[in-house]
């Protein structure tokens, strides 16, 4: 079978997570990495001579033989990338989120459903193997109805200010992924919500954020994220779970980024699986990715732009709805630049940033 060419336009943080993954599998073939960040492309070269290295996003997008562009810059050059791939015919995979502003998205959303070239976005819980396990389990009937869905996901990750400034505060940049996920989990759109934040160390936007409410069909939801977990602390540490209530039986989910831990107790199973957490499950992204294009069929499993803009779109509510409340202002801006000091020294942490 023919291998897929691929350029790679952002090669950052993600950028290097999809080369690994796309080497890794050999239905690929990967003939461009285009970054302005002189750094960036010298790492590349150094990675992968055989693939061309550029500044120039149009040379990537000129070349009639490539057949996919991998678009993982960040947010506010992401519109005017997929504007021109979808010009130039190619397929597309995209970080979230699509673009910079909601109309941006909602117009990439009517670009990507009104032709035939394949798109996806890496909403990558919805390849996990531990929420298909525990959804697998819930539409198996052994915690009979799903009433409570409950997500949180708190780490000593990116610092205001440290980078992602187009992705939005973290509960839109992270929290996005959640949002998604509950939805996914609920199968239809959120009714009501009601969202409490916190500007920690007085930064301008909240940076920690529960949100909680209802679905469409009664499912209740609560979801918690935020980069504000201990970041000063000797030690680092995080909590992240999901929490699945029904009215007869529970699913549940926690992991240290190394392992996820599921426990099933239904109404016949109790059952608990520890398995390798996955990452990003770019692997499996793009494994599906190229079956797609190799077939000319887009896979249903592929994550889709409306969702993933349905998602952002969310979040960007959330947000709005925490800052119409009571939005307290806790900590000083003394305590966020020892936080960033601290990040810009390590070398092993949460959500760290390239440094090239
Ligand atoms: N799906 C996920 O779980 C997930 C996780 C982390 C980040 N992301 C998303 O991935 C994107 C990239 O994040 P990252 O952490 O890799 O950031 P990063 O800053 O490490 O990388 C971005 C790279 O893009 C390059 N770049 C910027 N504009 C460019 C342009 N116009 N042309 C070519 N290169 C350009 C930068 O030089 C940099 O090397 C963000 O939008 C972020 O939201 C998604």
């Amino acid at each position: 079978m023919k291998k897929i060419r691929i350029g790679i336009i952002g090669f950052g943080r993600m950028g290097e997570k999809y080369l690994n993954a796309l080497m890794a599998n050999g239905k690929w073939d990967v003939a461009y990495i285009c970054d302005v960040s002189p750094g960036a492309r010298e790492y590349a070269h150094g990675i992968c001579p055989e693939a061309i290295v550029t500044d120039d996003s149009d040379q990537v997008m000129n070349d009639p033989s490539v057949d996919v562009v991998g678009l993982f810059t960040l947010a506010d050059s992401r519109y005017h990338l997929i504007r021109k791939a979808f010009e130039k015919g190619k397929h597309i995979m995209a970080e979230k989120p699509i673009a910079d502003t909601p109309e941006h998205e909602e117009e990439l959303v009517s670009l990507s459903e009104s032709g035939s070239l394949i798109t996806t976005v890496n909403l990558y819980l919805r390849n996990s193997w531990y929420h298909n396990r525990i959804r697998d389990f819930i539409r198996s009937g052994e915690i009979g109805d799903l009433a409570i869905i409950r997500i949180c996901h708190m780490t000593p990750g990116l610092a205001p200010g440290e980078g992602h400034e187009y992705e939005g505060p973290a509960f839109h940049d992270c929290g996005m992924h959640y949002v998604d996920i509950a939805r996914w989990y609920a199968g239809c759109d959120y009714r009501t919500w009601h969202a409490q934040g916190i500007r920690m160390w007085s930064y301008k936007d909240p940076w920690w954020l529960q949100c909680h409410g209802t679905f469409e069909n009664g499912v209740v939801f609560d979801i918690t994220q935020g980069f504000v977990y201990g970041q000063l602390a000797k030690d680092q540490i995080h909590n992240s779970y999901v929490d699945i209530i029904g009215t007869k039986g529970v699913a549940r989910m926690t992991h240290d980024f190394v392992t996820a831990v599921v426990d099933l107790h239904g109404v016949n199973v109790t059952e608990r699986i520890e398995k390798p957490f996955g990452g990003k499950n770019l692997d499996r992204l793009c494994d599906i990715f190229a079956d797609s294009v190799n077939s000319g069929r887009r896979s249903d499993s592929l994550p889709t732009f409306r969702e993933a803009t349905t998602a952002s779109e969310y979040a960007w509510k959330f947000l709005d709805d925490a800052r119409s409340h009571d939005l307290p202002a806790i900590g000083t801006e003394a305590e966020l630049e020892a936080i960033r000091e601290r990040r810009s020294r390590m070398t092993d942490g949460y959500g760290l940033l390239h440094k090239r």
